[in-house]
């Protein structure tokens, strides 16, 4: 059932970084790096009453949050986010992408770390008031969109360990280019062996700031090996491919399928992975949602039988991978790695995104 959304106020900032900061921003946006003048805020108080309830929506200036030492957040981690994009299209509109979808995932991630759940009208709201105020930070460059980022945090200053009564929702905003920097190329993926990103009953399926903390010490190695991001598998199941530190992963096998591991609890369900699944069925591919070992890798490329392999994810959008290292030698994508199928499927997805090929399945949300 829709609900109204939570009414804004815009306290807007008197002092926004100048045309000229944007610009040189705008004009190189890397990832991550830099934020728009505002940000969007709504909180949550648990009441006498027991009740807990949401309010006080508000799109302010962007800046440090005073927050408790004793915050929960900072001791235990209750903390969720999201990640999407707003897209410049070239009418100067700016859309979204599936953002019901990432506002249904943040519930789901708010369930399992005992967070309140968000009327989904109030997240998809709380991005459109805050690219409302910052609308000029969205950049038009190719490949390059906004990158927004809901979260969520448990603000209540107790030490004892239970769910926080009083909890903060915040958006804030980055202009985006691609996410490893530079140019599209094909990246190198290191194999971690000796870290899991997540196991049976834990919190891999959910968009948690722990899952990330977790996954660092494997993508330190990684960078050791010169690679930019670690696959993890599932140790307790022939080694089963899961995904990456950040993202999901797809196989092209050379008779037309496309196969990416299933979803098993473990793993984040990208909303980019089910757009892609889409995309290849409308093409004729033979999507393949299943179990797919590392050791199935390695002899599917070594008999030709696996011609591609893609990252994907929001900030990665489709990147190929070149080479997966590991302790006990490569496996390098035949070619230059950067496949048919996977550009074509990236253009697809950019171009529907971008608003310069047809919105066959209604994906877009105007912000
Ligand atoms: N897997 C992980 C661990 C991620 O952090 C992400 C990024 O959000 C994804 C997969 C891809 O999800 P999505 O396509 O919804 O961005
Ligand atoms: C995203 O793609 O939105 C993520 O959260 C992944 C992270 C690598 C930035």
């Amino acid at each position: 059932t829709q609900t109204a959304p939570l009414a804004f106020t815009q306290h807007l900032t008197v002092n926004p970084k100048s045309a000229a900061e944007r610009d040189a921003v705008l004009a190189n946006p890397g990832f991550g790096d830099h934020f728009t003048d505002h940000t969007a805020v709504v909180d949550y108080k648990v009441g006498a009453d027991g009740q807990g309830g949401w309010g006080n929506a508000r799109v302010e200036p962007y800046g440090p949050i005073a927050m408790d030492p004793a915050a929960a957040v900072l001791h235990y981690g209750q903390e969720i986010f999201e990640g999407l994009k707003a897209y410049r299209h070239a009418d100067g509109s700016v859309w979204s992408f599936r953002p019901e979808a990432n506002a249904a995932r943040f519930n789901t991630s708010a369930r399992r770390l005992a967070l309140p759940e968000l009327p989904e009208e109030t997240f998809i709201e709380s991005l459109r008031q805050l690219v409302a105020a910052d609308q000029d930070w969205v950049p038009s460059g190719d490949g390059e969109a906004l990158y927004l980022r809901p979260f969520m945090i448990a603000t209540e200053a107790f030490l004892g360990v239970r769910p926080a009564r009083e909890v903060s929702y915040r958006v804030i905003a980055s202009p985006a280019g691609n996410y490893f920097g530079g140019e599209l190329q094909p990246v190198s993926i290191w194999l971690s062996t000796a870290y899991a990103r997540a196991g049976e009953g834990g919190t891999g399926e959910a968009k948690c700031g722990g899952n990330y903390a977790a996954s660092l010490a494997a993508q330190m190695e990684a960078e050791a090996q010169g690679c930019k991001q670690v696959l993890f598998l599932d140790p307790f199941n022939d080694n089963a491919i899961e995904e990456l530190g950040g993202m999901n992963i797809f196989f092209v096998f050379k008779d037309g399928r496309l196969v990416t591991p299933a979803l098993n609890g473990h793993i984040l369900h990208g909303i980019t992975r089910s757009s892609v699944m889409q995309l290849a069925a409308d093409r004729g591919l033979k999507v393949q949602e299943r179990k797919i070992t590392i050791d199935e890798w390695r002899e599917g490329v070594a008999s030709g039988e696996i011609t591609e392999a893609f990252a994907c994810g929001t900030a990665a959008v489709i990147t190929p991978i070149g080479e997966l290292k590991t302790a006990e030698g490569t496996i390098a994508s035949p070619g230059s790695g950067a496949g048919e199928v996977t550009m074509a499927i990236r253009e697809q997805l950019l171009g529907i995104q971008t608003g310069v090929v047809e919105d066959l399945h209604g994906w877009l949300t105007r912000l």
